[in-house]
């Protein structure tokens, strides 16, 4: 068994993400109580008997580490005691889905203190309340409180609070969710090379989506983070294309399109990967792919290499930036000066997103602070504002994309024009979009790089040819 293997047989921490969430609610001035969430519910297709698909609720899995549905948990915070709630055995279930967990195997499985039936919650809500004199608060999440759970015990109800909270608190990782991301991408990891293999003998980009998926389901990541973004030729420049149904084979020269981006990352227990590569179909980058692959590469890698605790976002972001321009002006793709290429925002046309987002449990994981409304458009679809802490995981993915919809309003732009020379662009529509992307671990000094998957121009093209 691998150390990380070791590490993640043992139970997840619950119980300090309990006291964290507490503690998170104390500085915020809310003294409390009892801490109560539920578990998403199972829920039918609409006009059919089948489930759909489940998801836990995050909050929930947060401070229980489990994956039943229809259960409930409740952190009695003066006593530090989690209770966890499952629901009671019923005979009809039984029949179609087989024996449920019972008690003693959840107190076993799960880092909690007491596992009851969910028909209990009420009765511990009760005695809570009751033995801090019903002068205690209770927090829960607004729209996940089921009809029938009784707060009137307490002095007071907070249902505004606690997600904000829990959502703060999960942006600095422990190590045990850094071994479950870790988990995540080397599965992810494993994946991305299948689905580079597969692309040798695919005739459709969603022959390269199944062997990724295949992979991961294979090696214990059956959901995937996001639906998997599968994008020869030109797709590449839609960021979030997920058709993944094209034919590889180019109508007009029967040749297979010059590049595949794939952006996929298998889930492993709630923890999300998040990666994305790029690579030649015909074994080798055409010369345009490879010059814009290898800025795109040198932005990330000196990205990542600015990060530690502290260190500012919006400036990594906009280091980012500056890479871009000096590469498409050694292209001759822009011109002018650097400076007033990055003042008047010129390579936000080529580089429209984000540097990256907080990634865990979700795949833009929460805490981001992100100004949507932000008017300055280098820095709209940032989804982390401010300073990183230690201990947080973020995805470090920048892009050149060579999108028509995108470039063609500066180019008709009078003021932005001159920056932009079409006649060396026009050579460059065909390499779509490049996006290279990891999953950095912030640590005190520097970081942790969880993402394996092959990333040099040399590995790729190695492993395509
Ligand atoms: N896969 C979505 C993203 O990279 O943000
Ligand atoms: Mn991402
Ligand atoms: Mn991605």
């Amino acid at each position: 068994m691998t150390s990380l293997d070791a590490l993640l047989s043992t139970k997840y921490p619950a119980k300090a993400h309990a006291r964290r969430v507490a503690e998170g609610l104390k500085a915020l001035g809310h003294s409390g109580g009892a801490i109560y969430l539920e578990a998403q519910k199972t829920r039918l297709i609409e006009d059919n008997d089948e489930p759909v698909p489940f998801r836990q609720r995050r909050p929930f899995f947060y401070l229980s580490g489990c994956l039943l549905p229809d259960s409930a948990l409740i952190y009695n915070i003066k006593a530090d005691q989690l209770t966890l709630f499952i629901p009671p055995i019923s005979p009809d279930d039984v029949i179609w889905s087989g024996l449920p967990l019972s008690a003693a195997e959840a107190l076993e499985r799960y880092d909690v203190d007491n596992v009851r039936e969910t028909t209990e919650v009420n009765a511990t809500l009760a005695d809570i309340a009751t033995s801090n004199g019903n002068k205690s608060v209770a927090f829960a999440i607004a729209e996940q409180v089921s009809k029938g759970i009784k707060f009137e015990v307490f002095s007071e109800t907070k249902l505004e609070v606690l997600k904000g909270v829990i959502e703060k608190t999960r942006v600095v990782k422990d190590s045990y969710e850094v071994a479950l991301l870790r988990k995540a991408n080397d599965i992810s990891a494993k994946g991305h090379v299948e689905a580079v293999k597969a692309s040798k003998t695919a005739t459709n980009e969603r022959e390269i989506e199944a062997a990724f998926i295949a992979t991961c389901i294979a090696n214990g990541a059956r959901e995937m983070s996001y639906h998997p973004i599968v994008a020869c030729g030109t797709n590449g420049a839609t960021l979030h294309y997920g058709k993944n149904d094209e034919n590889l084979i180019d109508p007009t020269t029967q040749r297979k399109k010059d590049n595949v981006l794939i952006d996929a990352g298998g889930e492993y227990r709630t923890y999300c990967a998040d990666i994305t590569r790029a690579f030649p179909l015909n074994g080798k980058f055409t010369p345009e792919t490879r010059q814009i692959y290898e800025i795109v590469l040198q932005m990330q890698l000196e990205c990542i290499e600015m990060l530690k605790e502290g260190v500012q976002w919006e400036d990594v972001h906009a280091y980012a930036h500056r890479i871009a321009i000096k590469g498409l002006l050694k292209l001759g793709i822009l011109r002018g000066s650097e400076d007033e290429l990055f003042d008047k925002r010129v390579s936000v046309a080529f580089f429209p997103h984000g540097l990256g987002h907080y990634l865990g449990m979700d795949t833009h994981d929460t805490g981001g602070n992100p100004n949507y409304e932000d008017t300055d458009t280098m820095f709209r679809y940032l989804r982390v504002r401010g300073r990183l802490p230690a201990g947080s995981v973020i995805t470090v993915e920048p892009g050149i994309y060579f999108c028509r919809f995108i470039i063609e309003p500066y180019i008709k732009n009078p003021e932005l024009q001159k920056y932009i020379d079409v006649d060396t662009l026009e050579r460059y529509w065909a390499v779509g979009g490049i996006r290279i992307e990891d999953n950095i671990h912030i640590t005190k000094n520097g970081y942790d790089n969880l993402t394996t998957a092959p990333k040099t121009l040399e590995e790729v093209e190695s492993l395509a040819a």
